[in-house]
């Protein structure tokens, strides 16, 4: 059976549970790995605090990314990676618009991020828009990136 963007689901992670080390997994294996890194305990100590989502088919977690409170009704969207076989089926969008929805419904107005060059067309389909010159972290080009949200969808702020 072919995998379609119907059947994947967008949840919520919670932190150290299975689908955490799931996601953790999925981002050493494509954020890290390639580059000769790992994460070190520390780094993962502060991701207590945000907000961790996956993508699945069943059971199997075919995409991650996490949200970084920095200011009031500003995050940081961090670490957006999809299973290289499961690309360009709109999993990656549907992750980033439940987390928008989420966070709009919260009261964030501004989400920004740091973008690999790579990425770019990604999230520029998403409404991202360049806010920076390129410059290097971890050894590759990025750009930093913003979005002005709109008020709540639903009106629960
Ligand atoms: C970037 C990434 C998360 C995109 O996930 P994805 O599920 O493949 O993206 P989607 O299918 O939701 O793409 C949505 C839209 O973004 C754009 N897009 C996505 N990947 C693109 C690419 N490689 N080149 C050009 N446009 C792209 C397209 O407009 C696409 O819509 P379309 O397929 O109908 O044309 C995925 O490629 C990935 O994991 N890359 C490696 C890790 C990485 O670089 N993460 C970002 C770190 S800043």
């Amino acid at each position: 059976m072919e995998n379609t963007a119907e059947e994947i689901r967008v949840e919520v992670v919670p932190f150290h549970s299975p689908a955490y080390k799931q996601a953790l997994g999925l981002r050493e294996r494509i954020l890290r790995k390639p580059l000769g890194l790992t994460f070190e305990p520390e780094e993962l100590a502060k991701e207590s605090d945000y907000l961790h989502l996956g993508a699945f088919v069943g059971e199997w977690l075919v995409g991650t990314m996490f949200f970084v409170p920095l200011d009031k009704g500003i995050f940081q969207m961090r670490q957006v990676a999809v299973d290289r076989q499961m690309r360009r089926k709109g999993i990656g969008k549907r992750m980033v618009e439940f987390g928008e929805t989420r966070l709009r419904n919260g009261g964030v107005h501004t989400i920004v991020l740091n973008a690999r060059l790579t990425a770019l067309p990604f999230y520029d389909a998403l409404g991202y828009r360049q806010i920076s010159g390129q410059y290097f972290d971890l050894g590759i080009p990025h750009v930093k990136m913003v979005k002005f949200l709109d008020g709540p969808i639903d009106g629960d702020r």
